[in-house]
């Protein structure tokens, strides 16, 4: 059997993402909810009071998509916070059904956010302090190198996350995507993270909890293999401005095969 190629990746990507039709009753739906916030800018440094229990950790996810994996998450850790959020209505709606099903009619850990994630400092800041994020199956924007700053992971993003997770704060990353995730493993590197746990296979590596997301789903199905890592933040900034640097081909090999050696003892 031939080795499937990058472009035989897009084509099952493209086949595989589902166009969400506009849902009329999302946003009237979301308007009426207690739970959600549209925007967020007017809740930046006093989002812990938002829950009953401000007290307790906090966790984001960022991209949550219809939020499928999310909501048994946060029906399975009512002692934790979350705030859930995407750019797209449509989806949230979505995840409120979703999260209702799973938490009952009045959950209390939880936000729904409705935000452009490429502008997160404007919504959250050093007070809020979140001890993890999720970002699961985010778009890879492999097409043209100038879409990649738009990836959640990338240092544009990665630095405003480091403005409001807590010092050791943690982001678990999950994607089909290899490109995606190697140049995920640099960016993550150059922003001042260590990798503490790195697979290549998610599902044959057996690591739990997992919960399976929609996306992580429809990949599994077409057998594609799960790339996943935790990154923990160092305290240290990095000393030069990450979100200006270009990832050549150059820097992009010797950083992965650093890696590769500091990294040697993960599975998958
Ligand atoms: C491929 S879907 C993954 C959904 C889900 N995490 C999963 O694993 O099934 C990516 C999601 O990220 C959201 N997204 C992409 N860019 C975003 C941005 N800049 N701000 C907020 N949400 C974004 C999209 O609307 C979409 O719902």
């Amino acid at each position: 059997m031939a080795a499937a190629t990058d472009s035989d990746a897009e084509n099952r990507r493209k086949q595989t993402i589902m166009h969400m039709r506009t849902k009329k009753w999302a946003r009237p739906e979301l308007a009426a909810c207690p739970f959600y916030v549209n925007g967020g800018e007017a809740e930046r440094g006093a989002w812990r009071q938002r829950f009953a229990h401000p007290e307790r950790p906090l966790h984001m996810e960022m991209g949550c998509g219809k939020g499928v994996s999310t909501a048994r998450m946060i029906a399975d850790n009512p002692g934790i916070n979350y705030i859930i959020s995407d750019m797209s209505p449509d989806v949230l709606g979505t995840a409120r059904r979703n999260l209702l099903e799973a938490c009952g009619e009045d959950p209390e850990n939880v936000q729904i956010l409705r935000t452009d994630i490429c502008f997160i400092h404007r919504v959250f800041g050093p007070e809020d302090r979140a001890e993890r994020i999720y970002i699961h199956f985010c778009n890879p924007w492999t097409e043209h190198p100038k879409h990649a700053k738009r990836r959640l992971t990338h240092p544009r993003q990665l630095m405003q996350y480091r403005e409001f997770l807590q010092p050791g704060g943690e982001i678990w990353f999950k994607t089909d995507d290899d490109t995606l995730f190697e140049d995920s493993l640099v960016y993550f590197d150059l922003c001042g993270f260590e990798t503490v746990y790195l697979t290549h296979d998610l599902h044959r590596d057996g690591f739990r909890p997992n919960y399976v997301s929609e996306h992580e789903k429809k990949y599994m199905e077409l057998g594609v293999p799960i790339k996943a890592a935790i990154f923990r933040m160092k305290a240290e900034q990095p000393d030069f401005d990450p979100t200006r640097y270009r990832l050549t081909p150059g820097v992009r090999k010797a950083a992965l095969e650093r890696l590769d050696r500091e990294t040697a003892s993960f599975s998958g």
